[in-house]
């Protein structure tokens, strides 16, 4: 059993979860509507990860035999002012996601819950590689700035994403 502290953080990380991947298919929808096509993907991707890390932590409340509790999905934004902006939103976002996995480790050696704390280790990981990716796509569009061709060519390369 979980216990009743334990069981409200993993359900509030759940609705956090669900609502990066709602913010990045958002993000995936402004592209599409830009015709970046490749930026629209690359955020569609994010999207199913996203969903994957929220059924990754049901799946684990589950088994675990307490109560999935799935509460409303608040709104999120619709238009980012460039590629740069949406990537410097993200890596703002998962470092406040970075945060909440590492409250959620804290609690969990607090309450001695040991499995707890194993499982969460693989999000600990994944924010590490989260935060890297967002800051190496940053890095790249400011070296790119406004020229036209380099966002051609990174929106390119970001359509063979697949996973
Ligand atoms: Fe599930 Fe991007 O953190």
């Amino acid at each position: 059993m979980l216990s009743k502290k334990i069981e409200a953080a993993l359900n509030a990380q759940i609705n956090a979860e669900f609502w990066s991947a709602y913010l990045y298919l958002s993000m995936s929808a402004h592209f599409a509507a830009e015709g970046k096509s490749g930026f629209a993907n690359w955020f569609k991707v994010q999207f199913d990860e996203e969903q994957e890390h929220a059924l990754k932590l049901f799946n684990y409340v589950v088994e675990r035999g307490a109560a999935v509790e799935l509460k409303p999905i608040a709104e999120v934004a619709t238009k980012w002012d460039s590629p740069l902006h949406a990537f410097e939103e993200t890596l703002k976002h998962e470092k406040v996601v970075t945060g909440m996995i590492n409250d959620l480790v804290a609690l969990a050696r607090e309450e001695k819950d040991y499995a707890t704390e194993s499982m969460l280790q693989w999000f600990v990981n994944e924010q590490v590689e989260e935060e890297a990716t967002a800051q190496g796509y940053i890095d790249a569009l400011k070296m790119i700035g406004t020229n036209g061709f380099g966002i051609y060519t990174l929106d390119k390369e970001l359509k063979s994403r697949k996973s």
